[in-house]
C-alpha cells in the first residue's frame, strides 16, 4: 500500500487530492496547520495539525509514517497579498519548505509533489506559456515559489530526491458531490469573490484593470477544475515512483478567458446580475497566462474531464450557497 502524506491537506486543492487520494484506497496522512485550512475538510486519513516549518515533528512523522510520497500543498497563494507582504510569502512558502525539504532529505523520504504556480513565469512572451519559457515571476508569491522550483533541482542533483513539480494555472471549481470546496473567507479570486457577490455579501465586483493589451482589456486566465488537477497528482505520482525521475508540468487547459467573460458566465449560471465597477489594475497581475500543456498530455497522458467553465462555475455556485449557509457535509 503506497503511503502518502499531504501537507495542507485541509485548503482548498488539498483537500480535493485527499479526497480523490481517500477514494481510491491510499493511505493518507494529512498535515495541517489548519491556518487557512478546515478539519472538516479532511475527508480522508488522519489529520495531524503541525506546521511544515516544524523540523522535530516532521521528522518524528517521517520515522513513523515514511511516506512513500509527499505532496505538499501548504502555502499563501493571493498574488495581491504578496505584494503587500512579502515577508509572509517568503518565510512560509520558501523558508519553510526548505525546512520540510530537509527533514525529508535527513530522513531519506526522496518522492516530493510540489505545487508550483504559472505566476513563476511574470509576464509570459509567448502565449500559451510552456515548461521551457524562463522564470521571470513579477510578485513575490511566484518568486517565492520559483525559489522552492530551484531548491529542488538543487536538492535532486545533490541527495537521492526526486520530485515533480507541478504549475498550477488558475485552479477553480468545487468538489462535484458539494462535500468540500474553497472555504478561505478572505479569498480574493475572481470566481470566489464573483459569486459571493451574487450571494450579497458582497455590494459589487470590482474588475481590476481595463486597460491591459488584450481582447476586451481585462486579464486572461487559464481556469482549471480542481478534480481535473488532482487527477493529474495521481499521475506524476505514478510517474515519479516508476521513473524515479524528477520533472515539471504545467497544469491547464490551454486556453484562456478574460475577467469580463468570467462574470457574463458568473451572471449565466447564477441567474444574477450583480454589481460590477471597473477600477484600476491590481498590482502584480500579468496580463495573460495560459498553459501550454502539450507535455503533461503527451508525458502524463493527462486526460481533462472538465474543461467547460460553466461547469466549473457551476459546482463553484452550489458549493458556495451550501457553505454561505453553514451547511457544510
Ligand atoms: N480579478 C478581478 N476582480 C477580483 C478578483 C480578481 O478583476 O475581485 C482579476 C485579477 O486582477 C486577475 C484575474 O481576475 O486578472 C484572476 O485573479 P485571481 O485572484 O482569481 O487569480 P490570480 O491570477 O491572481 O492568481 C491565481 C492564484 C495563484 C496562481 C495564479 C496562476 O491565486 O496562486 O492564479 O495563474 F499563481
Amino acid at each position: 500500500m503506497i503511503r502518502i502524506m499531504i501537507t495542507g491537506g485541509a485548503g482548498y486543492i488539498g483537500s480535493h487530492v485527499v479526497k480523490l487520494l481517500g477514494q481510491m484506497g491510499y493511505d493518507i496522512l494529512v498535515y495541517d496547520n489548519l491556518c487557512t485550512g478546515n478539519k472538516w475538510a479532511v475527508l480522508y486519513g488522519e489529520l495531524i495539525q503541525g506546521d511544515i516549518g516544524d523540523e522535530q515533528l516532521l521528522d518524528k512523522i517521517f520515522q513513523k509514517f515514511r511516506p512513500d510520497v509527499v505532496m505538499d500543498f501548504a502555502a499563501f497563494i493571493q498574488v495581491n497579498e504578496s505584494v503587500k507582504d512579502p515577508i509572509k510569502y517568503y518565510y512560509n512558502n520558501t523558508a519553510k519548505t526548505l525546512i520540510l525539504l530537509k527533514s525529508m532529505v535527513k530522513n531519506n523520504i526522496t518522492n516530493f509533489i510540489f505545487s508550483s504556480t504559472a505566476a513563476v513565469y511574470g509576464i509570459p512572451k509567448k502565449i500559451p506559456v510552456s515548461e521551457e519559457h524562463p522564470l521571470d515571476p513579477i510578485n513575490p508569491y511566484g518568486q517565492s515559489k520559483a525559489f522552492v522550483e530551484q531548491i529542488l533541482k538543487d536538492l535532486s542533483n545533490a541527495t537521492d530526491l526526486n520530485y515533480i513539480s507541478l504549475r498550477y494555472f488558475n485552479v477553480a471549481g468545487a468538489d462535484p458531490e458539494g462535500k468540500i470546496g474553497q472555504a478561505y473567507k478572505e479569498s480574493t479570486h475572481l470566481i470566489t469573490r464573483a459569486l459571493k457577490t451574487a450571494n450579497g455579501e458582497f455590494e459589487k465586483l470590482q474588475i481590476y484593470g481595463t486597460d491591459y493589451p488584450t481582447k476586451d482589456g481585462t486579464c486572461i486566465r487559464d481556469y482549471i477544475y480542481v478534480m481535473d488537477l488532482a487527477d493529474a497528482h495521481i499521475l506524476a505520482m505514478n510517474y515519479l515512483l516508476e521513473t524515479k525521475k524528477s520533472n515539471i508540468f504545467n497544469c491547464g487547459y490551454g486556453h484562456g478567458y478574460s475577467v469580463r467573460e468570467v462574470i457574463d458566465i458568473a451572471k449565466k449560471v447564477t441567474g444574477i446580475d450583480f454589481p460590477v465597477e471597473e477600477t484600476k489594475r491590481r498590482e502584480g497581475d500579468p496580463p495573460a497566462l495560459v498553459a501550454d500543456s502539450s507535455k503533461i498530455k503527451q508525458q502524463l497522458n493527462w486526460k481533462p474531464k472538465y474543461d467547460d467553465l460553466y461547469f466549473i462555475i457551476k459546482t463553484a455556485w452550489e458549493w458556495e450557497k451550501k457553505y454561505s449557509h453553514g451547511n457544510i457535509r
